[in-house]
């Protein structure tokens, strides 16, 4: 016997009839996305290190532990993205796109590596459902309606994708000046207090202090309860642009919740930042983070320009998506196709019926002489309206047996009539696809 393998830990296969209801999802991000404009970026997956060091930021988490970083056969640092705003913005400088009409909207679909702890909602491939909206926001008013347009797709794609109770996290980690000021309150405060922080918030308060506010650690809530808050640090301008932004959420009848905790992981952000989180996830139970960037395009090689973007969990997403929403985007599976019997005879007849159905625009599974309750049990798990059986008496009769999904009843059906019929029975599934609709 040869070896069995098994897929890399914290990574998963997606598996049909599971991977149509990833499809409708990203069909419902292309549809909204193109709603505002954003046109679909395909980055490679591998970047040189450099990039996400400096654009994901030496003193994040991703960048500290969680990188699958390999030297090349020409001996090149390279890595497995583990987000893709840095590389969005670096394909943006690259490819000269400031002078293009502004802003460029862009989003992305696809997976995004990490090592991290497996557990539920987190892997170690994972996938997101990213937009970054770069360029433009020259004016304060600019600025407040970037922010506000990028949370409100968000907030149009959940809605149609049947989320109702969820609610937006923002906070502002104001602007570099408010940053400075308040890193030095909380150094301050939290020198003389070091012998009480775990050893990772200790390698922060020399790295990134903002980042200890963002510790699980129990212990350690009581003295952030109590450290210096940003919203005392914070400049006029930053302070006038967040109260603007929520205020335009507010307006357009986003749910919002100011959280005064929230820093995010990643250390390109400025100002507005946001989160939502699902009570059904457990630990994990970010879906999607995101906040704008006013630095980063200049880090990274260009002028000094405005970014705003967020990414969603894709598999987080899967994970809490109602009930009734999959149900709708699960389209309904090909026709099944069953002979009773062995005779080479059924086998061809069989083959020639599934290929005339596809001519006609239904899609079509042939099981040959499969088991019944294989055959039953594979038209209810792929969302088959029906088994068609063709055994002796169907083939002298000129008829097919049509055994429905839905009621278990079964009835015989004239060859000449089988399309109209068919036609007839997908038309009362709630999805049915365009072409057959027709
Ligand atoms: P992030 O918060 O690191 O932000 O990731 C965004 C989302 O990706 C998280 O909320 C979570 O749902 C999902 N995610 C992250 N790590 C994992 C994992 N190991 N397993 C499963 N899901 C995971 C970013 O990546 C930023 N690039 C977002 C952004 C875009 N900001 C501005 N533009």
């Amino acid at each position: 016997m040869g070896k069995r393998f098994q897929a890399v830990k914290g990574t998963r296969d997606l598996l049909p009839p599971d991977t149509a209801v990833w499809a409708a999802v990203e069909a419902t991000a292309r549809r909204v996305f193109g709603l505002y404009g954003f046109g679909e970026i395909r980055t490679p997956m591998f970047e040189d290190t450099e990039l996400f060091t400096r654009g994901v930021g030496e003193s994040s988490d991703i960048v500290g532990k969680e990188m699958y970083s390999f030297e090349d056969k020409g001996g090149r640092r390279m890595t497995l993205r583990p987000e893709s705003t840095a590389a969005v913005v670096r394909a943006y400088v690259e490819h000269g796109m400031h002078a293009l009409p502004q802003p460029v909207k862009l989003f992305y679909i696809g997976p995004q590596f990490r090592y991290e702890r497996p557990q539920k909602g987190r892997y170690r491939q994972f996938h997101q459902i990213g937009a970054e909206r770069i360029g433009g926001g020259t004016t304060a008013g600019g600025r407040v309606q970037a922010d506000v347009e990028v949370v409100l797709m968000l907030w149009r794609f959940l809605r149609d994708l049947g989320f109702e109770d969820l609610v937006v996290q923002m906070n502002t980690v104001g602007d570099a000046e408010s940053r400075q000021r308040y890193r030095t309150a909380l150094v301050a405060y939290f020198e003389p207090l070091a012998d009480q922080l775990s050893e990772d918030s200790r390698r922060r308060l020399a790295t990134n202090p903002l980042r200890i506010l963002d510790s699980k650690s129990s212990a350690e809530q009581a003295l952030i309860e109590k450290a210096p808050k940003l919203a005392e640090h914070l400049s006029e301008a930053s302070r006038a642009h967040f109260r603007a932004v929520c205020d335009e959420l507010q307006k357009a009848q986003v749910r919002t919740e100011v959280s005064d905790r929230l820093v995010r992981g990643l250390d390109y952000y400025t100002n507005s930042v946001f989160e939502i989180v699902s009570a059904g996830l457990g630990a994990q139970n970010a879906i999607c983070g995101g906040g704008a960037y006013e630095g980063l395009v200049e880090e990274l090689g260009g002028h000094p320009t405005y970014g705003v973007g967020f990414a969603i969990g894709e598999d987080r997403l899967l994970d809490v998506l109602p009930a009734a929403s999959r149900a709708a985007m699960m389209p309904p599976g090909p026709f099944v196709v069953r002979v009773l019997g062995d005779a080479p005879d059924l086998a061809l007849a069989s083959f020639s019926l599934a290929e005339e159905l596809r001519s006609a625009g239904f899609g079509v599974v042939d099981l040959g002489d499969e088991t019944p309750a294989k055959t039953y049990a594979h038209a209810e798990v792929h969302r088959s309206p029906a088994i068609l059986v063709l055994g002796g008496d169907e083939l002298q009769q000129g008829t097919v047996t049509v055994r429905t999904t839905a009621d278990r009843a079964q009835r015989a059906v004239e060859r000449s009539q089988l399309v109209p019929y068919l036609k007839l029975l997908l038309s009362s599934f709630s999805v049915v696809s365009p072409e057959v609709k027709s």
